[in-house]
């Protein structure tokens, strides 16, 4: 039975002022289903494992919101990070721990903001990368065939396998490239995007953090007495202080050569920004989604959504967000997320 890693722990800040650094997407209802993304990941692997197998792992400011919306967790399940160090390290916190609980454990590691439409595709995709992580050693990613040159996303080549075997060997990874690079991949017709949904034994991450990120093996390694006793957190406190900020994908994936792809088809989405949003919410006849009070003329391809109830009147307006997330109202094109970090940095300046 494989454990079930979230990694819940991000910003968010592509969606901000809506996704606040006190209440990040994860934690927001934002398809309206009366479900957080956090809740509807947990709702999807509740078809393949119990509460008990449940993972999460997020920054100790969203303990409260991760024990409010997921009841059934037990406190130990829930691991409080003191910092943001990655996805490296908070990958390596759960499996270091997992480890030292049960060290022939298989872990399914994902984001807690992913959308995917065909649950029942995705739990057989699941199933297959869980048999092929069983081959020691293997790093298994999910892959997910592009349609777009997204620059945000890592890119997997992969050699063709044998017939029927479903785990094919990954090439080259790269992740997060340039618009030029990401062009090529997308037009060779050779690439898949990485979904950020990882499988693999407990032991075949360890050895691969031991090989590609020896300081945060050694760091880990050195204080896996503690897991479970009551001085877990003065180390993870002390570790945290020590290890470097990378993500799994730059500090594994891309340098590992025991990483194998399993091709996945079943309706993914990051919903990484609005404009990804935009895409798959419902919409007008002139393609606005309006979550507001709104009378509009002549505008088209926009994104309103208001906290208040206030009418909003527009005329003339094409591809623009407009968004009031309780103190802040945000006007800017739609499509402009590389620009958001700069807004959410300026508009801290300005209280
Ligand atoms: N606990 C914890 N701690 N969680 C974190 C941290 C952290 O420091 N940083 C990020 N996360 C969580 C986020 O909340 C999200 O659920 C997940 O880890 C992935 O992080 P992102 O920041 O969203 O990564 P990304 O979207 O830029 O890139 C990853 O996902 C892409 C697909 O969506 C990479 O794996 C790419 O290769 C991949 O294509
Ligand atoms: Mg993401």
């Amino acid at each position: 039975k494989p454990y079930i890693v979230i990694m819940a722990g991000g910003i968010g800040s592509r969606f901000w002022p809506y996704s606040r650094n006190s209440r990040p997407k994860q934690f927001l209802d934002i398809l309206g289903t009366g479900r957080s993304l956090l809740q509807m990941t947990y709702d999807r692997f509740r078809e393949i494992a119990e509460p008990s197998q449940f993972m999460v792992v997020t920054n100790q400011g969203y303990l409260d919101l991760v024990i409010e919306q997921l009841p059934e967790l037990k406190s130990h399940q829930i691991l409080s990070e003191p910092l943001r160090k990655n996805t490296a390290t908070c990958i390596a916190y759960a499996a270091y721990k997992i480890y030292a609980l049960d060290p022939e454990a298989k872990l399914i590691v994902t984001p807690a903001d992913h959308l995917i439409l065909q649950e029942k595709r995705f739990i057989l995709t699941m199933n297959r990368a869980i048999q092929a992580s069983e081959t020691e050693g293997r790093l298994i990613t999910i892959g997910i065939k592009p349609n777009r040159p997204e620059t945000g996303y890592g890119y997997i080549q992969y050699l063709e396998g044998d017939n029927g075997n479903p785990a094919l060997k990954v090439k080259t990874f790269t992740e997060k490239p340039n618009i030029k690079l990401a062009k090529t991949f997308l037009d060779s017709g050779d690439f898949v995007w990485n979904s950020g949904i990882f499988v693999w034994k407990a032991k075949s991450l360890l050895d691969a953090f031991t090989e590609n990120l020896p300081d945060i093996a050694e760091i880990f390694e050195e204080g896996k007495s503690h897991f479970g006793k009551p001085t877990e957190k003065d180390f993870i406190n002390r570790a945290y202080t020590m290890v470097k900020n990378v993500s799994i994908d730059y500090g594994i994936m891309e340098k590992s050569d025991k990483v194998y792809v399993i091709l996945g088809d079943f309706g993914w989405s990051d919903l990484g920004s609005w404009h990804s949003l935009h895409e798959l919410r419902e919409k007008d006849e002139n393609n606005n989604v309006v979550e507001a009070n709104a009378l509009l003329y002549d505008t088209t391809d926009c994104y309103i959504k208001m906290d208040s109830d206030k009418l909003v009147v527009i005329e003339g307006l094409e591809n623009y967000l407009i968004n009031e997330s309780e103190n802040v109202l945000l006007i800017c094109k739609l499509g402009g997320e590389k620009k958001f970090r700069d807004f959410v940095a300026n508009a801290k300046k300005k209280g």
